[in-house]
């Protein structure tokens, strides 16, 4: 570790050190283009002591600590010179602008390349439809090299710098990046750095033997030290492999490498600087080809220590924040989402400019299923009252629905001050997701049951979670309707409660559940496939005509998203809660700007009134009706519909 008050004098006399070596090194690249040496340099002067402050939290220790350092900076360095010249002008732009990702313009959706459009020259011929519904960013699910047949929805990642064959080449995807630019898109792509799979060139390396690259992934000869460290493991895959590590062979003799996924995915042992070093230029890669959001998946899991639970360690933060240093010097328009689908206490530990600048919000996501299947809102108004504000220039990513499994990380501490038993309540929603508990509307299915502690997660999409499937199949009309106001209802929130909204694509006309993944030997064991169907591009074409239910759901996302991006009231992350005195309706007040809105939302299928009180208060007939059925007749009570979104603005 390094003293504050010796960061400074430190750093400047490592740099005077190191830099010499690396201007010979890169001594050509240097001659030939001058200014962009300049341009790094700078950057590097200004970012390297917090890089140095971090890599030395971590590598200090190391003999051999001096000679990684070096090491990565002439890795960012050689990055830098491989920039192309319109990512450079980027760069420029959003150190600009940094709160670019906060406007109400932003509006996201993910899809998987091969699903939703077959490759990436598909995915670019979808262009337009991405402008019709308004999305500015494309998160396009993991889509490198990966195992054939079971790859984990391809975060078993085999080369960070391949595409995988049948979906196209490196070429097209940052062509594909420039296009969505041209179009005011931002490509998303996973970063899976927590483990690679065990056909990548490194992890094949350490089962011929070789200690080089045996040092890059966490392995044991026997079983002693796993032992001791499951002590006080989670399992996250338990009906794939108990414990967190899997036997394989080097030599004809048995070793054990940690596996908190699946057995094929084998983590990475970040104790090595050089996996540091090897993971931020497989990321400088990445964001030379355009990708402009890094999703880092599964951070939580990055650093191990005997004696925990090894997740969410300090460590853990330090790596990460020095991955954003390294950005900030050789990519400086490149940021970070985090996926931590922990408590919501380890949630935020992520967010931060110097971390990730957004993240996912799996409280909220949580809490709305949480709301729809109760009918009250006091855990989801608790939860935004007081978790939902982050450090000023960070944002949240709200969504409703991803590829992965719902699990219901609200915190029982939380629950505990409202009366209600987290662990029992848990049990209760995973009862109701699947249809079990009477007065259920959905049609979920268990993911990942465990058989010793009872505990499961829910897979379902959207429209099959919220009712439409059941009322399609079994009931009628009055609740076709019901589902898509709930369909609507949560997304009416994910849009305007501050944030970027993310919409898992397909939602938006109403995708149901796709049963076939049980044919397919590849997918059969994972339940989470049953939410990533492939696109049907017929039912897409239903959605202009009003009548169809496509249309109808379709043309509720579109008012939703012409009302964000018409109304500037919506950018940035600032919210009041509003008390209803009614558990079925959750009340917010968003302001930026100067400008008010405020949102009611009726989680009940009863009609529900809000009090004179609360429109006087908020002088509700001061504003327009900018989404909703009701009218607010003056100095009047409200009256809400069922299951309605209403909002009203300046
Ligand atoms: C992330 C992904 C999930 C995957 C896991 C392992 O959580 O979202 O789909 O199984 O990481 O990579
Ligand atoms: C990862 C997995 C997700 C799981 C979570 C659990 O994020 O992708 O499926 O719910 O870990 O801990």
């Amino acid at each position: 570790m390094i003293e504050t008050n010796q960061l400074a004098t430190e750093a400047r006399k490592s740099l005077m050190r190191i830099l010499p070596r690396v201007e010979q090194t890169l001594k050509r690249a240097i001659t030939k283009d001058p200014q962009a040496w300049e341009q790094f340099s700078k950057r590097l002067h200004k970012n390297f002591p917090a890089l140095l402050a971090l890599y030395a939290d971590v590598y200090s220790d190391r003999y051999d600590f001096f000679y990684h350092l070096e090491d990565l900076i002439a890795s960012m360095a050689r990055s830098w010179f491989e920039r192309p010249q319109d990512l450079r002008e980027l760069d420029d732009a959003r150190e600009q602008d940094p709160h670019w990702f906060q406007s109400n313009q932003m509006l996201g959706g993910v899809c998987y390349v091969d699903l939703f459009a077959n490759n990436l020259d598909g995915i670019r011929k979808k262009i337009p439809y991405f402008k019709e519904l308004g999305l500015t960013y494309i998160h396009l699910m993991p889509l490198f090299k990966a195992p054939e047949g079971e790859n984990d929805g391809g975060y078993a990642v085999s080369s960070y710098r391949e595409v995988h064959p049948p979906l196209g080449t490196m070429k097209q995807l940052s062509s594909l990046a420039r296009d969505f630019r041209e179009a005011g898109i931002s490509l998303v792509v996973d970063l899976v750095f927590n483990h690679t799979s065990d056909e990548h060139i490194w992890a094949e390396r350490a089962k011929a033997g070789d200690e080089e690259y045996m040092d890059f992934y966490r392995i044991f000869p026997d079983r002693e030290l796993p032992s001791r460290y499951e002590q006080n493991l989670r399992e996250i895959f338990p009906e794939e492999h108990a414990g967190a590590f899997s036997p394989f062979v080097i030599n004809g003799k048995e070793h054990w490498v940690w596996t908190t996924f699946h057995s094929y995915q084998w983590d990475l042992n970040y104790a090595n600087p050089a996996v540091f070093n090897r993971m931020a230029e497989e990321m400088l890669f990445l964001a030379n080809q355009g990708v402009e959001v890094l999703r880092l998946d599964a951070v939580a899991f990055i650093w191990k220590q005997l004696g925990t639970n090894c997740e969410n360690l300090s460590q853990a933060h330090t790596l990460i924040k020095a991955f954003n240093a390294v950005a900030r010097i050789a990519s400086p328009a490149l940021i970070f989402k985090s996926e931590a689908i922990v408590h919501p206490d380890d949630v935020v530990k992520y967010i931060s400019l110097e971390e990730c600048q957004v993240s996912y919000n799996p409280l909220l996501m949580a809490l709305l299923w949480n709301s729809l299947a109760t009918r009250k809102t006091r855990l989801l108004s608790q939860a935004l009252a007081h978790r939902f504000k982050l450090p000023q220039g960070t944002a949240w990513v709200n969504y409703v629905r991803v590829h992965d499994d719902i699990g219901w990380t609200f915190s029982d501490e939380d629950a505990a001050i409202l009366g209600v038993n987290g662990h029992d309540h848990r049990h209760f929603l995973n009862e109701f997701y699947r249809g079990r508990f009477p007065g259920s509307f959905a049609r979920g299915l268990p993911f990942q049951e465990n058989p010793i502690t009872g505990d499961c997660r829910i897979s379902g999409t959207c429209a099959s979670l919220a009712g439409l499937e059941k009322a399609l199949h079994e009931e009628g009309e009055k609740e076709v309707e019901l589902a898509i106001r709930r369909i609507l209802l949560i997304h009416g929130i994910i849009i305007s409660v501050g944030g970027i909204p993310l919409i898992y694509l397909g939602d938006e006309i109403g995708t149901l559940n796709d049963y076939t993944y049980r044919d397919d030997p590849a997918h059969e064991r994972d339940s989470r496939w049953v939410h990533r169907p492939r696109a049907d591009w017929e039912k897409y074409k239903k959605r202009s005509n009003l009548h169809s239910l496509e249309g109808h759901i379709f043309h509720g996302f579109r008012s939703m998203i012409e009302m964000r991006k018409s109304h500037e009231v919506f950018a940035g992350g600032d919210l009041e809660i509003i008390p209803t005195d009614n558990e079925h309706v959750l009340g917010f007040m968003r302001t930026y700007a100067g400008k008010r809105a405020v949102v009611f939302a009726n989680f009940s299928e009863i009609p529900q009134t809000l009090s004179s009180r609360i429109i006087e208060q908020y002088s509700i007939t001061s504003l327009k009706k900018l989404h909703g059925r009701n009218h607010v007749s003056p100095k009047k009570s409200l009256e809400l519909e069922p299951l309605d979104f209403v909002v009203f603005g300046s």
